[in-house]
């Protein structure tokens, strides 16, 4: 049942910059892989584009019927994940399009609702699923070996303290099932003591980390760049905004797979050959500006990434070239049947 609680709107990250390395717009067939608030999609429209818009969250579906009235035969919504952006635009009636773009992550509308579980400085069930389905961060933290949890915490939110941390949660769990936000918070914090000088919550890296595992976010956005590849023209364009690393680590290393020439290697001596299906707009990522990130904090950890496609037919599905943290194992575990 999608939300009706309001919250505040969620402010596009780098629009402009992201526009111009979309553009050109006008007549074009476009995919806006995370609709969100439809800011980007929004932009898109009044440049005169078409757009299919996706997005795994019943909530941003339902908000964006508005939209869709608004711009009568040039907007589709569609449910689903963007892993799936290609077979989602040809539901939609497209077989290829002139651009792709997404904004990882989760929207202000998302963080501000409690009942969401995404934030720790909120009380609510301990819940950080986007798609409001599905294994949550409370059965995550609840069922999973400790070992695991270490790896998820160390891992995922690149937390030194992780197998402290997870001590405590299995001695707390083992007394009494986490089920709200706050208990978690201040499970981590009594194991990190907050220091005056911490710019950020001793939470916040354990719960990127349970984000991040729950939505299976890493191999969501690794999905989507191979089917934004399949479904692009050829001089099609690829936009990809990330806030952290470990999101931007996977984008750069699809790029340079992608459209910079390798020399092989002993054992994958074909892979000198691999044409090159991108060529990268620019080589390294574009920030915000100073104004943007002093007006909205959230654009401060961007990164924006683009590349056009070239004629070249589609590159290997093989996905050791993003590096993905070895939690497969993992997955399998934290999704009972
Ligand atoms: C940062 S917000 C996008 C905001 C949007 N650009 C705007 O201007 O309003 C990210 C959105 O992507 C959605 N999302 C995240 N991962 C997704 C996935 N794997 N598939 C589809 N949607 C996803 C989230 O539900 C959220 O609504």
């Amino acid at each position: 049942m999608p939300n009706a609680v309001p919250s505040s709107p969620h402010i596009p990250v780098m629009l402009p910059q992201v526009l111009q390395a979309l553009s050109p717009l006008e007549g074009g067939v476009f995919i806006d892989a995370t609709f969100g608030a439809g800011g980007y999609t929004g932009a898109m429209l009044d440049a005169g584009a078409q757009v299919v818009a996706i997005d795994r969250d019943p909530d941003a579906i339902a908000a964006g019927a508005a939209l869709v009235a608004i711009h009568e035969g040039r907007l589709t919504l569609q449910h689903g994940r963007f892993s799936n952006l290609d077979v989602l635009a040809k539901a939609s009636g497209f077989d290829a399009v002139d651009g792709v773009v997404a904004d990882i992550g989760v929207s202000s509308m998302q963080i501000d609702q409690a009942e969401r579980g995404f934030s720790f400085q909120k009380e609510g069930p301990l819940d950080m699923r986007m798609e409001q389905s599905g294994v949550s961060a409370a059965d995550v933290v609840n069922s999973l070996q400790r070992s695991d949890l270490t790896r998820i915490i160390g891992i995922l939110g690149e937390e030194r303290q992780a197998s402290r941390i997870s001590a405590e949660i299995v001695e707390q769990r083992a007394k009494a099932p986490f089920e709200t936000t706050k208990q978690l918070a201040a499970c981590v914090e009594k194991v990190l003591s907050r220091k005056p000088k911490d710019r950020i919550h001793p939470a916040t890296r354990t719960f990127q980390a349970l984000r991040i595992f729950v939505n299976r976010e890493l191999e969501e956005l690794a999905d989507a760049l191979l089917a934004a590849e399949r479904i692009l023209k050829p001089g099609g364009r690829l936009v990809i905004v990330t806030f952290h690393s470990l999101e931007d680590r996977l984008v750069k290393r699809f790029f340079k797979d992608r459209a910079e020439q390798s020399g092989g290697s002993r054992h994958l001596p074909e892979a000198q050959n691999a044409p090159l299906t991108f060529q990268q707009v620019k080589r390294g990522a574009l920030a915000a500006s100073r104004e943007e990130s002093e007006q909205n904090p959230r654009s401060r950890s961007a990164k924006l990434r683009a590349a056009v496609r070239t004629d070249a037919p589609v590159g290997s599905d093989d996905r050791s070239v993003f590096g993905l943290p070895r939690l497969a194992d993992v997955v399998s575990a934290g999704r009972p049947a």
